[in-house]
């Protein structure tokens, strides 16, 4: 298992580093203020080859590991995690299932353009009223010779707004359940077609989320990902690997949080000395350390895992089930640790305990995450 990086680990570090400190950190309040997309950050990441950095070359992406993208991921969600939602769900929830159950047809007209970060991806799962029960799909494509037709809505889709392709889950045979549900690639043109306002989120307030509703959507059978039924199975893997991406995001808030909250405590002085020599704070900050050493251990785990074909999805669940918790728990404490300049935008803590809230939730909530646990445990 990793417990070091390569060189090559160190070289991607070091460019999401500079990337976000240089080029993301100078907008990112007024960003998360306005609710502005990141357009140009977004720009960026695809020049850098941050969009489809785990697709194999064959189709114009970096070929590189799962650890690689986490450690990006980390590195950018320390400084703004609105971007890196939007890289994380384009790579994992988009690129990666394409890569993995598309046929050379789907991998040619979609995967190549969603590697070189030319179109956004999207992954269309959650509705109205199907979250956390995955299988309640009440969007349907039925199917109607060489085409499915779809209609239903989906909510809370990242990238919602912006993607030009989107994976779309849906029911095809209810007398199936389950089993009836299919994945699909439907282009954002399509007719009948159409997004939902951006929500006003609570954190990761410029990275677009927003409903995606399809009126009598025709798609091509030859956009139906995998075997006929096989959409809900496409759904939990493509989730799996997901959940690698929401904890490095959920450990890059928590970094991010300890290191401005570790500077900020040996400049600020109360009773004559600077209050990282208080154990009140001291402790805090050797709890911080620790538990984000612990989540990172985590996610190497599972991302090693992935990487060397083995089963991952009980690490990556309690991967994000323990760093989302712990990054909530910390940026909570590094608010506290900041006193009343912790309540202001201008220190990016506040920011970093709102974007921390989401990593609970999405890609399943911690009590999803505790339901696959243990539900492993005791089969
Ligand atoms: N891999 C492969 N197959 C799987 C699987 C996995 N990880 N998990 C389940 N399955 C299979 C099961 O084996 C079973 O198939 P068989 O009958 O052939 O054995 C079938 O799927 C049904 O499984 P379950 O009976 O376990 O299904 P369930 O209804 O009890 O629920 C669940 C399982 C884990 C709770 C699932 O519904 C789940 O993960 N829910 C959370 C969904 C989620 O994360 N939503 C977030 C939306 S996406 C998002 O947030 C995107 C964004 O934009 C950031």
């Amino acid at each position: 298992m990793y417990l070091s990086y390569s060189e090559e680990h160190l070289l991607i570090q070091k460019a999401a580093k500079d990337f976000a400190q240089n080029e993301l950190k100078p907008g990112v309040i007024s960003r998360d203020s306005n609710s502005l997309y990141p357009k140009i950050g977004v720009k960026r990441m695809a020049e850098l080859g941050f969009l489809g950095m785990t697709v194999s070359q064959k189709y114009g992406g970096g070929g590189m590991d799962t650890l690689s993208y986490s450690i990006a991921v980390e590195e950018i969600s320390k400084v703004d995690n609105s971007c890196s939602v939007i890289m994380s769900a384009h790579n994992s929830l988009a690129c990666w299932g394409i890569e993995e159950y598309g046929d050379d047809y789907q991998k040619d007209k979609y995967l190549k353009k969603l590697a070189v970060g030319k179109t956004i991806g999207a992954f269309c799962l959650s509705e109205p009223e199907s979250g956390s029960d995955a299988t309640q799909q009440k969007t349907t494509a039925i199917k109607k010779g060489d085409y499915y037709l779809l209609n239903g809505t989906k909510n809370w889709i990242t990238n919602g707004e912006k993607a030009g392709i989107y994976v779309v889950i849906a029911q095809s045979d209810s007398e199936k359940g389950y089993k009836g549900i299919n994945a699909f690639i439907v282009e954002a043109n399509s007719k009948g077609l159409t997004t939902g306002i951006k929500e006003d989120k609570l954190g990761i307030r410029s990275s677009d989320t927003s409903s995606v509703m399809f009126q009598d959507v025709i798609v091509p059978k030859e956009n139906r990902l995998g075997p006929e039924g096989f959409g809900f199975k496409y759904a939990m893997k493509t989730l799996e690997g997901g959940r690698i991406g929401i904890a490095s995001q959920a450990l890059g808030i928590a970094q991010g949080a300890y290191e401005l909250s570790l500077k900020y405590s040996k400049q600020r002085k109360t009773f004559g000395k600077s209050i990282s020599q208080h154990q009140a704070i001291a402790f805090k900050l050797a709890d911080m350390a620790t538990d984000i050493e612990a989540a990172r251990l985590l996610v190497q785990k599972s991302a090693f895992q992935k990487d060397n074909n083995k089963p991952y999805g009980l690490s990556s669940s309690m991967a994000k089930l323990f760093a989302s918790e712990m990054a909530m728990k910390h940026t909570l404490e590094a608010v506290q640790i900041h006193g009343g300049y912790g309540f202001v935008k201008e220190y990016h803590v506040e920011r970093l305990m709102r974007d921390a809230k989401i990593t609970q939730i999405y890609e399943g909530t911690s009590e999803i995450q505790k339901i696959i646990i243990s539900r492993s445990l005791l089969k």
